[in-house]
């Protein structure tokens, strides 16, 4: 017999988000759900490194257990390994491979499923929210984007069949089917993003800024919202402010199967998110136009920061002949070994 350590395998979805962008650092709403592409970290418990090698990446990844400084490490990719293991602190390294179906660096948070995955595979023993909570600060400190929860919350807390609405001041999850005949499909712009860019944390400080005159911005009226003394931060506050009634919205009309008034909501969303937020390019406009134009398309929207990336679609099946069409998958899990 071999003293080998057994096999561990881990597997963490990528999500899409169908409405309520740019409110989880605001303690808002949002409805995302996990999709059936993720990440895949197998490999044997041992030694004091992380080292995995990545199909998609020609670099390794080989990170100490005793980093210090995870945001300097290199190859890129491997900041995210290291992030983890700065904040799990686990007690044996690790020895493995990565697999992903995911498009990496897309909007479709490969990044958030990574990291679950890593964490899962070298121990990660919690609820999903705790397993969430470490996936942020290791994407905060491995990027320096001061990123919400939303992502890591999804690929953590998915449920087959199920969107997820979010409330992000109590981290409750409630599950919200996803209707007969409804399809969701996520459509890259050919932008690329660049989130890493001083532009999200900008838009984070200006809800902030807007919180500090009218309170948290869930509780906030459209009218209190329209009381913001600059006129930036002003515009910034109403899209949250609407946003988070939107999420409302299109959660109701998606549990009553109405498809056309969650798809006019997506519609809604993203002018809102193009006018008042600013974080639309003319890229994404013009596949947002295009794609809503389609005969069987009921809505579409930018999906994820902006800058670039995906557009998501809500659609009648077999609608639209390009992208990737997901379906609402389980959680991040531990896939081996098995019970
Ligand atoms: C990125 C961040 C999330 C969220 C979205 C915008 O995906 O990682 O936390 O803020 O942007 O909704």
């Amino acid at each position: 017999m071999s003293d080998a350590p057994a096999l561990v395998e881990a597997w963490a979805p990528g999500r899409v988000n169908l409405i309520g962008e740019h409110t989880d650092y605001t303690g808002g709403l949002a409805l995302p759900m996990a999709i059936d592409l993720g990440t895949t970290v197998a490999g044997r418990r041992v030694g004091d490194r992380v080292e995995l090698t990545s199909g998609d990446q020609a670099e390794p990844a080989s990170v100490p257990l005793d980093l210090t400084d995870p945001a300097a490490v290199s190859p890129p990719w491997a900041r995210y390994v290291a992030g983890v293991v700065h904040e799990l602190r686990p007690p044996t390294g690790l020895v493995g491979t990565v697999r992903t179906t995911l498009p990496i660096g897309s909007g479709l948070s490969s990044s958030a499923a990574l990291e679950l995955a890593v964490a899962l595979a070298l121990g990660f023993a919690g609820t999903a929210t705790e397993l969430a909570e470490l996936g942020q600060r290791a994407e905060q400190i491995a990027s320096g984007v001061p990123c919400g929860i939303m992502d890591q919350l999804a690929s953590a807390a998915g449920v087959a069949g199920h969107a997820l609405l979010m409330n992000f001041t109590t981290l409750e999850v409630q599950p919200v089917p996803v209707p007969d005949g409804a399809a969701i499909v996520v459509v890259h712009s050919g932008q690329e993003r660049t989130l890493a860019g001083s532009a999200y944390g900008e838009r984070r400080a200006a809800c902030e800024a807007a919180a500090r005159e009218i309170g948290p911005l869930l509780d906030a009226t459209e009218a209190d919202a329209a009381g913001v003394h600059d006129p930036v931060v002003r515009r910034r506050a109403r899209h949250v402010v609407s946003e988070n009634a939107r999420v409302r919205a299109f959660a109701d009309a998606f549990r009553q199967g109405d498809l056309t008034t969650a798809g006019l909501v997506m519609g809604a969303s993203h002018r809102s998110l193009r006018d008042d937020f600013e974080v639309s390019t003319p890229v994404l406009d013009a596949l947002v136009d295009r794609l809503t134009a389609t005969r069987g398309v009921f809505g579409a929207r930018l999906t994820g920061a902006g800058f670039g990336g995906c557009v998501v679609a809500l659609t009648e099946p077999g609608a639209l002949a390009e992208g990737w069409t997901v379906r609402a998958s389980t959680g991040a899990r531990l896939t081996l070994p098995t019970a």
